[in-house]
């Protein structure tokens, strides 16, 4: 019945008034049966007006990630073959981590209008309000070695910083490893988990994006650090077409980097870094250090510069951009 939807919404989609006894003909179903599916497309936020003379007239799209929504013009060829759509759900990740241990296939795209236990790094909640920003997972299942996870984190961070830039105009900057900012204030942060061994991995790669909120849609905690791409850009964005983008660049990124590493990548996050040069905190497994960001080296990893002139790798930890520096 969902095909047969499809197909109803294609045909009104053209933009022309139809009569029920048309699209029953169409369709090869009854006209009762055209009245419960358009009945069900306006369940669904499609604006259609009524039955009566000239027919059935389509109005309106409502922005929600509707699998056949986003699959209409994408044009990726692995990402998103496979689409979960949720009105409500824990976590995306979670539900992907599930799917890809029952042995969903690379490309499968886990998504949601709201999470009610989004989460981030270090174990943080990842405020997730109903349809106004992009939350959605992807299983991935690279040929890579286990301590090689962090270089996909960076290529999904320049991928999705590269997307924004071109369609919203919006010029992000990235702070290490992979958080989305602005002005010193965050919109967008990615989470990727494993699953399974060492010999063959599977990732899954989290992704959540402030699009459509408000300032007083953030909880007070968050409203001195976080921000989204409406706010920056002083009016609302669909999301649909954003994501699509993103998947299209993510699947050229990913491809790039499974065929010939990081350094195409790598060139992708100096574009749009957004600490190097700049004073910072990083958190490494309870230890803190202060020093200058000076360098990303060729796997990823972060090059602090101490007080007293020694340099150290970072492969992983919190960045805190001193205050003085906190402004991009
Ligand atoms: C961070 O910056 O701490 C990472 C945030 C990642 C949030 C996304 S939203 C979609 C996916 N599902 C989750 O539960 N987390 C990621």
């Amino acid at each position: 019945m969902i095909e047969t939807r499809e197909k109803l919404l294609k045909i009104l989609m053209q933009g022309k008034p139809i009569s029920g006894d048309a699209l029953a003909f169409d369709l090869g179903i009854s006209e009762t049966a055209v009245r419960e599916q358009v009945c069900k497309l306006q369940e669904l936020g499609y604006l259609i007006k009524g039955a009566f003379e000239p027919g059935y007239l389509y109005l309106d799209t409502p922005d929600l990630l509707y699998p056949w929504e986003i699959r209409r013009g994408l044009k990726t060829q692995v990402l998103a073959k496979e689409i979960f759509h949720f009105q409500s759900v824990g976590s995306t990740n979670q539900i992907a981590l599930d799917l890809a241990r029952k042995g969903y296939p690379e490309g499968t795209l886990v998504v949601a209008e709201e999470q009610t236990a989004g989460r981030g790094r270090w174990r943080r909640p990842w405020h997730s309000p109903k349809k106004k920003c992009l939350l959605f997972s992807l299983i991935l299942r690279p040929s890579i070695l286990p301590y090689l996870v962090p270089e996909i984190t960076l290529v999904s961070g320049a991928s999705t910083a590269r997307t924004i830039h071109s369609h919203t105009g919006i010029r992000p900057g990235i702070k290490w490893p992979n958080d989305l900012i602005y002005q010193g204030k965050k919109f967008s942060g990615i989470l990727v988990e494993m699953v399974g061994s060492s010999e063959v991995n599977c990732l899954v790669l989290g992704i959540g994006i402030n699009v459509n909120q408000e300032s007083n849609d953030f909880p007070p905690e968050l409203q001195d650090t976080a921000t989204s791409l409406a706010i920056i850009n002083g009016g609302g964005i669909p999301r649909v077409p954003l994501l699509q983008r993103i998947l299209e660049t993510l699947e050229g990124d990913y491809e790039e980097y499974c065929r010939r590493g990081f350094a195409q990548a790598r060139e992708y996050w100096l574009q749009y870094e957004a600490i190097l040069g700049k004073k910072v905190r990083i958190l490494v497994g309870g230890e803190e250090f202060l020093g200058e960001a000076v360098g990303l080296a060729e796997d990823g990893a972060l090059t602090l510069r101490l007080p007293q002139g020694e340099e150290i790798r970072c492969s992983a930890g919190e960045v805190t951009l001193c205050r003085e520096d906190d402004r991009t």
